[in-house]
């Protein structure tokens, strides 16, 4: 017995044009993601500036559009000049957003050289904690400013004649969290936002600049939050964050399972407060949001305190199951539908934090089970996303009602004369048969069914069973008679490409 479910795509029904940076990630000076993650000299891998060529090579498959940079709690406490210039004169320091020590021995320039070998751009993170607007436009001046002035010509004296033109900049992070090292109130962080972007722009005009919204939807000053900082600095800013982590903490699958339902929610009530502020600024500027954190993320609340001033201590390393690939593939598909809305978005983090790539230190590298999801969006999820007119059975959980067993969005490219189709099917013991009606598109043929699925919602990879959940390309979409028809396997993630001829 399988359930049914149809798909309506047509071209001339379009959401919006996909921002390719809606594929971005995020690098922190946290755990293992810098030391031990992307840099370890001394690993059998290790190019002549100590980055993981293993790791590199991983990054680059998922062809990651942009990076945010250094954090994240960090760089609330984060002095960027103790990380640039000559690395044996540069200060270890106490670093009190993870409570480790910092070598400095990655700054600025270093993960500059890092993202260009990785192929991506790099979204830039101030402080707005312990420091403001004058750290900030002398960070902007020594990425930016190509020469002639004290800390453009500092760069180029570090041996990096080229400014960066880093365009994306993010404005502090999560200041509303009272974890945060400076936290503030809105109306204290939203007049420091708008101050820092003004200077910020003087000296570089081309920047596009991302306000903290929440830390997440569950703050109590969510909503209030947003509309007071934009109400502060909506003329200088461009972008609004939002930060989002899901965790199966109560242990209840199905209910875990529509966490993206969650994520729609989430999207269309900070859109709405954006719209809001628009409206009472008469303004004809629209804030486009910046998902800039958002994941699975099982082992928040792990002790700080036992890693107390390590360097690079394993934190937040979390094995990601079939289950968990399954929610991210699902906020994948809620990302795309709101691509006229979210331009950017960071899966986080990259490697070894809350990360689809993991590493040992002098050992080897394998790729959790999300790495795929995120895989077959970035590669196959370019172009126009087309509404997607769902009709599938529902069920009720514990947190959601009213939940589609299917799950899913087509992106039209229309370069290649290709269609994906991206979908999750959420029932847990049946299959659901799926017809896709493309009517639009004239002649359709099936180029690849790709399926990640397991007989085991738990299965993991690790380093010693690096293989255990991959996808295949073994699906049962065929074309027939112009629709699209496939069997989805119960719990599974499907991409199917189709050609159009
Ligand atoms: O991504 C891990 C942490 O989660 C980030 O440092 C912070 O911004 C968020 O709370």
């Amino acid at each position: 017995m399988s359930n049914r479910a149809s798909m309506i795509v047509d071209k001339d029904f379009t959401i919006g044009q996909v921002d390719d940076r809606i594929y971005g990630s995020f690098i922190e000076h946290l755990g293992r993601a810098v030391y031990g993650g992307i840099y370890e000299p001394g690993h059998p891998t290790a190019d002549g500036n100590g980055f993981r060529l293993d790791v590199l090579e991983a990054v680059r498959q998922l062809n990651v559009p942009i990076i945010r940079y250094p954090g994240g709690n960090f760089v609330s406490g984060y002095n960027w000049e103790d990380g640039v210039g000559p690395r044996e004169e540069r200060k270890r320091k106490l670093e009190l957003a993870w409570w480790t020590t910092e070598t400095n021995a990655i700054g600025t320039n270093e993960f500059a050289d890092w993202a260009k070998l990785a192929g991506s751009e790099v979204m830039m993170a101030v402080n707005l904690g312990t420091r403001g607007v004058d750290a900030a436009r002398n960070l902007v001046e020594y990425c930016n400013h190509p020469s002639g002035s004290y800390w453009s010509d500092l760069r180029v004296s570090h041996g990096y004649k080229e400014p960066y033109a880093f365009k994306t900049w993010c404005l502090g992070n999560e200041m509303d969290g009272p974890w945060q090292i400076g936290a503030k109130t809105a109306v204290e962080y939203g007049r420091l936002a708008n101050e820092t972007a003004k200077a910020m722009r003087w000296v570089d005009p081309g920047l596009e600049l991302v306000a903290c919204g929440s830390s997440g939807s569950s703050m109590n000053t969510f909503a209030e939050w947003e509309a007071t900082v934009l109400d502060l600095c909506y003329d200088n800013v461009d972008f609004l964050s939002l930060h989002t982590y899901y965790n199966n903490n109560k242990e209840d699958t199905a209910s875990f399972l529509a966490s993206s339902l969650d994520m729609d929610y989430f999207i269309d009530s900070v859109a709405a407060i954006c719209d809001y502020i628009q409206a009472k600024k008469k303004s004809k500027k629209k804030i486009y949001l910046s998902m800039d954190e958002w994941n699975v993320w099982k082992t928040q609340g792990t002790s700080r305190a036992e890693q107390r001033w390590q360097v690079g201590p394993p934190e937040f390393e979390d094995v990601y199951n079939l289950e968990d690939a399954l929610v991210v593939g699902c906020c994948l598909i809620s990302l795309l539908k709101h691509a006229d809305r979210v331009k950017m978005a960071c899966l986080a983090q990259l490697v070894n934090v809350i990360a689809p790539i993991s590493t040992e230190n002098g050992g080897p590298l394998w790729l959790q089970t999300t790495y795929f999801p995120y895989l077959h969006a970035s590669l196959y999820g370019r172009g126009t996303v087309l509404h997607p007119m769902i009709s599938s059975p529902k069920y009720d959980a514990k947190d959601f009602t009213d939940v589609p067993y299917l799950e899913a969005v087509s992106v039209y490219n229309e370069e290649l004369q290709e269609v994906t189709v991206f979908a999750v099917n959420r029932h847990l013991t049946e299959g659901l048969d799926l017809t896709v009606d493309l009517r639009s598109f004239g002649k359709i043929s099936v180029l690849e069914h790709l399926v990640l699925e397991n007989e085991d919602l738990k299965a993991a990879n690790t380093k010693d069973n690096p293989h255990n959940v991959r996808p295949h390309s073994r699906g049962n979409a065929i074309q027939d008679n112009g629709q699209i028809r496939a069997l989805l396997a119960k719990a599974s993630w499907n991409v199917i490409r189709l050609k159009i001829s």
